[in-house]
């Protein structure tokens, strides 16, 4: 709870970093520079080539999570619940739990507004940190991605989500894709901080897939900005070894029994 109230607390103070981590490694690094580390179930896409985030399992959100918390020791640790987790509110109770339980996370991100309010409710009577997602959701995504605030139908329906989202408890809420002057009014009518991806700077926060961020992960989604080309560096150091390898320099006697 000291973690999420610290969360809220920068609202109007100071922005909120969020980046995804699917395993230990890259958690530990990422750990350094954030306030959450979010395991997403982009994870599908990222890691296993899904179409869809719809083909995520609990198994694997689980399983990932598990990895992540061993490289996780300052930042807020939410693990996004799979698709059809949260059908029902009993369902979303029981599987929230057993993610609570098993991963050691400190919160679970849902995606969806009005559709899903008994369920968010219920899990935060039963004292369960809830991260809201609303915008574009990509579990709900048939065809192509778009942006959302572009008529006056969505852009009520994301500014009642938010309000209700608020009103029913959640600590904060991810925007995704949301035009940049809804973002904008939704960040300032709320009390809670607002995450955005691909919503404006106008958000409390922001979060990226690291994999897209590090160019580990090709892409060409509009608001993702590559900040490294790791491939580069993970070339050099693969290019190196086998060449050593191959001309007998590795292993000397310093790497040998
Ligand atoms: O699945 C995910 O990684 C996410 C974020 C990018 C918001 O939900």
């Amino acid at each position: 709870m000291k973690k999420i109230k610290k969360i809220i607390n920068k609202k109007n103070k100071s922005k909120i970093v969020c980046l995804t981590a699917y395993s230990k490694n890259i958690a530990e690094e990422v750990d350094k520079h954030v306030d959450i580390v979010l395991v997403g179930d982009s994870l599908g896409s990222v890691l296993y080539n899904y179409k869809t985030t719809r083909k995520v399992g609990l198994k694997e959100m689980i399983n990932h999570s598990k990895s992540v918390r061993l490289g996780v020791k300052k930042s807020l640790m939410v693990v996004d619940m799979p698709y059809k987790t949260y059908d029902t509110k009993t369902l979303a109770l029981k599987n929230a739990k057993k993610v609570l339980k098993e991963t050691k996370c400190d919160a679970v991100k849902l995606e969806g507004g009005r559709k899903i309010i008994k369920q968010i409710k219920f899990l935060i009577k039963n004292k369960i940190p809830v991260m809201g997602h609303i915008g574009l959701l990509p579990q709900s995504v048939k065809g192509k991605f778009k942006s959302k605030g572009k008529n006056d139908k969505e852009i009520k329906q994301l500014i009642d989500d938010a309000n209700l989202l608020e009103k029913n408890g959640v600590f904060s809420i991810v925007l995704e894709c949301v035009k940049t002057q809804i973002a904008k009014k939704i960040t300032q009518n709320l009390n809670i901080p607002t995450i955005g991806i691909g919503s404006s700077v106008h958000c409390d926060g922001q979060v990226l897939v690291t994999d897209d961020l590090l160019g580990l992960n090709e892409t060409k989604i509009k608001f993702v900005k590559r900040f490294l080309n790791i491939r580069k560096y993970i070339n050099m150091g693969l290019k190196k070894y086998a060449s050593e390898v191959r001309s007998k320099k590795y292993p000397s006697k310093k790497h040998s029994y």
